[in-house]
Parts: structure tokens; sequence; C-alpha cells
């Protein structure tokens, strides 16, 4: 059994009470359709998961102060915004159980709505008033960015490399999760060789995590995980279950996966599945984010041992045993 979501989160529940409730204040705005939206979003859950990586960072570097509620909630705004115009790109309706904003509201209003978000984020991090914090999560945002971009022009190609495929997922999702880390460590005010150590186990559990929402989106439950199975294939994302059937399945089973990702939809879902089950690549994909999960735990050794950085080690193994 993966450690349970709950008992990480149990250890810092205040705290992420706390965040909830900078996030709502946080939300307000004279605007209407921007409280509608946000609200919306922010409303139906999601796991809070990078919010929970910077408070038990920050709790594992020994942090007594008030910022990492703002920060947490700061972090969670600029995921929040990457979702509104992932799902925009992504041409995907359903998320966190119901429809996602741009099914429910249109495209236009998803994408301001998310800048809105970033830009949110922005004002309250300059007014924590640290430079370094700002630098660290300017980084991030811009790479972000970057990874949703690199990705687009990966999109029904099937010639993209595994290495490729791995700097699309630490640039587009790692390097939040990264940052969130750091964060807690800067809060914390650890050592160098502590907040890299850190951000070492942020990059290599963001980078876990994606691998394995790459696995859900092939044979994940949507009850459970609240999105649509098949959407990455639909829209023609050379993710590392195809790459790998087209290195190792049959020149049949390659043939078919390299046409569903030059064509995208959904009518070869089936076909694509069965190749992928036949060879294994959701079981080398798993065992690739258990490798990445491993390392994320080695990089935070020389932190002093605590609950909270007991509760990282949870983490890492929630990351990649989990269904949701
Ligand atoms: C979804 O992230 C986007 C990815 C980086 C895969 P989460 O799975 O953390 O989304 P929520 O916040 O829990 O809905
Ligand atoms: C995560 O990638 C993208 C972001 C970092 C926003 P996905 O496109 O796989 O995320 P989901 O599956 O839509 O949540
Ligand atoms: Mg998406
Ligand atoms: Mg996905």
């Amino acid at each position: 059994m993966p450690p349970a979501l709950d008992d990480i989160r149990a250890l810092i529940e205040a705290d992420l009470e706390a965040v909830d409730t900078v996030i709502r204040r946080r939300l307000d705005s004279d605007v209407l359709l921007i409280r509608q939206v946000a609200e919306y979003i922010i409303a139906s859950g999601g796991k809070r998961l990078r919010p929970a990586l910077l408070l038990l960072a920050a709790g594992a570097a020994g942090h007594r102060g008030t910022h990492q509620h703002e920060l947490a909630a700061v972090v969670e705004f600029i995921h929040t915004a990457t979702l509104l115009h992932d799902d925009v790109v992504d041409e995907s309706d359903l998320r966190r159980g119901r429809a996602t904003a741009n099914a429910s509201f249109g495209n236009a209003a998803s994408v301001l709505v998310g800048d809105f978000l970033y830009s949110r984020a922005f004002q309250m991090m300059v007014g924590v008033g640290s430079m370094r914090v700002m630098d660290v999560l300017a980084d991030a945002t811009n790479t972000i960015a970057e990874g949703e971009v690199l990705q687009l022009l990966n999109v029904h190609n099937p010639e993209v490399a595994e290495a490729q495929y791995l700097e699309v997922i630490r640039r587009k999702t790692a390097k939040l999760f990264e940052a969130a880390a750091r964060l807690g460590a800067i809060l914390g005010g650890a050592p160098p060789a502590i907040e890299e150590g850190m951000a070492t186990y942020g990059m290599h559990l963001g980078t876990a995590f994606q691998l394995v929402d790459d696995v859900l989106d092939y044979s994940g439950d949507h009850h459970e995980t609240g999105k649509n199975l098949g959407d990455d294939l639909a829209e023609g994302k050379p993710t590392l279950p195809l790459i790998y059937v087209m290195r190792n399945g049959t020149p049949a089973q390659a043939a078919v996966v390299r046409r569903a990702i030059e064509e995208g939809g959904r009518d070869e879902f089936r076909a694509v599945l069965e190749a992928i089950r036949d060879t294994g690549a959701l079981e080398v994909a798993r065992a690739q984010a258990h490798r990445e999960a491993r390392v994320a735990c080695d990089a935070i050794v020389q932190v002093a041992d605590s609950k909270y950085r007991q509760a990282l080690l949870n983490l890492a193994a929630f990351a990649v045993d989990r269904n949701f």
C-alpha cells in the first residue's frame, strides 16, 4: 500500500487550512467573471500537493515564520493558472471530477482568468518582499511556459526521443515542484547544500509525478483521477508509454502507435492500449518513476531527521504508487 495522502497531509493540516484561507482571500476581484471562474476551479478541489510540499520542506528546514502560507498559496495559484491554460491547449473537458473551466466558461475566459491568477501570484510574492523568493518563482514560471511550448512542438511527432520527453516534463511540471521545495528551504534559512538537496528532491519528485500522470492517462479510472483517459493520445502527445512501444514493440505495434501520434484523436485508443499492455510499457514507465523517486529521497539524506523529512519520503512513495 502506498502511504495515504491524507496521512501525509495530517502533519500540516492547520497550515493547509491557513493556505486555503489565503487562497480564498486572494481570489478577490470586483470583476465577477474572475471570481466565478477562479472559484469554480479552486473549489473543485485538487490535491494541493505543491503547497504541501512547500510546507513540509519549510518544516524540515526548521521554519517558524508566517510567509509559508502566502507562498504556498502563490505556488497553488501558479499551478492553477497552468491548469486553466493547459486544458484549453489540450482541449480537455474533465478535471477534478467536473467539467473543465474551458468547457463551462469557454476558452477565452479560461485563458484570461489564468492570466489573472499568474499576475495575482506575482503581486503576492512581491508582498513577501524577498528578492530571492521572486527570483525562484519568476524562473520557475518562465520555465513552465517553455515546457508547455516545447511540448507543443513535439505534438504529432513520433520521432520524439525519451530525452526530449523528459526535458519537457522537467520544465512543465518538475520545475514548480523544485521551486516549492526550494522555497521551503529558503524560508527555513537552510544552508546552500541543504537548499540544493531540497531543490533536487523537488525536481525528481515532480518528474516521477508527471511520469505517473502519463501512465494514468492510459490506465487510470476517471472516478479517481477526475480526468478523462486518452487525452494525451487524442492530442498526439508522445509520452513515455508510447515512446517505449515504438522502440520495443513489434513492427506492427510500433506502426499503430506511430500512426496514432501522427493523427491524434481517439479512434486508435483501444489498439494503442493493447500494444501498451502487451509490451508492459506502463510497468516500465512506473519503474522509471520509482527510480526518480529514489533519487529524490537520496537528495535529502543530509536533511536532519524529523517528521517533516519522513513525510517528504512518504510523499515520494505516494507520487509513484498513486491512482489519482
Ligand atoms: C495536474 O497536477 C497537472 C500535472 C502536472 C500532471 P495535479 O495532479 O497535482 O492536479 P490537482 O491540483 O491535484 O488537480
Ligand atoms: C501537465 O501536463 C501540464 C502542466 C504542467 C500544466 P498534462 O497535460 O499531462 O496535465 P493534465 O493531465 O492535463 O492534468
Ligand atoms: Mg493536460
Ligand atoms: Mg496528463
